[in-house]
């Protein structure tokens, strides 16, 4: 199915109601099934040991971690000590339509932001693989995503993230800056305790 894409930079496509509210609810299933394996947790910063206000799981055979000793990816869960569930099929088919990439993902990070939380500005490089895209998708309340160019003091511009929404990071925009300023409360009523997921797809070592 052709899908109707508004690019937001080069390399940055936002595709809104990707995903309708059936296909939403499927995957807040599948987003809840890898929590059960894989409980949400508090990152720390890297240096300060901070936490994050944001909490955290993965899917895939590797997953993004942030502790006292820096990002990197690992196997496995850093509390649990178990692998990472497997990423779900319905994911797999949005990396494989949107991505143009040939090789799978190898990471899907799960945020979940509460009311009140937020996700300063970066940039995802700690992966070994730049000609993929990141494939992000949001569910629940909408959040105020802030996207800028590749050095901190780009301009930024402003993108609402609603629930079923895909934004597509690539090309000259693989390593923009981006963030989540603010998620704003009561928005959707897919998530019943309210708040908002969202997940990334990477690939992180070198695919074809
Ligand atoms: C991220 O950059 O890891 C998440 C972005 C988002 O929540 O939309
Ligand atoms: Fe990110």
């Amino acid at each position: 199915m052709a899908r109707q894409s508004i690019e937001i930079a080069p390399g940055a496509a936002f595709y809104p109601g990707y995903l309708d509210r059936a296909a939403q609810e499927a995957m807040l299933a599948r987003v809840r099934g890898v929590i059960a394996k894989a409980p949400l947790y508090h990152p720390r910063m890297p240096r300060s040991g901070k936490p994050f206000s944001v909490r955290m799981t993965n899917c895939g055979p590797l997953g993004w971690v942030s502790d006292i000793d820096g990002y990197r990816y690992q196997e496995i869960h850093p509390e649990t000590g178990a692998p990472w569930p497997s990423i779900p099929e319905a994911l797999m088919a949005a990396w494989r339509e949107l991505s143009g990439f040939p090789s799978p993902p190898e990471a899907c990070l799960v945020n979940h932001y509460a009311d009140g939380t937020r996700l300063g500005l970066h940039q995802d490089r700690d992966e070994s693989e730049f000609n993929a895209p990141v494939v992000s998708l949001s569910l629940g309340d909408t959040a105020i995503f802030r996207i800028g160019g590749t050095k901190r003091r780009d301009a930024t511009r402003s993108v609402k993230l609603a629930s079923g929404d895909v934004f597509v990071f690539g090309g000259p925009s693989r390593l923009a800056f981006h963030g989540i300023d603010r998620v704003l409360a009561g928005t959707s009523t897919l998530l019943a305790e309210g708040g908002r997921f969202n997940l990334t797809m990477r690939r992180v070592t070198p695919g074809r």
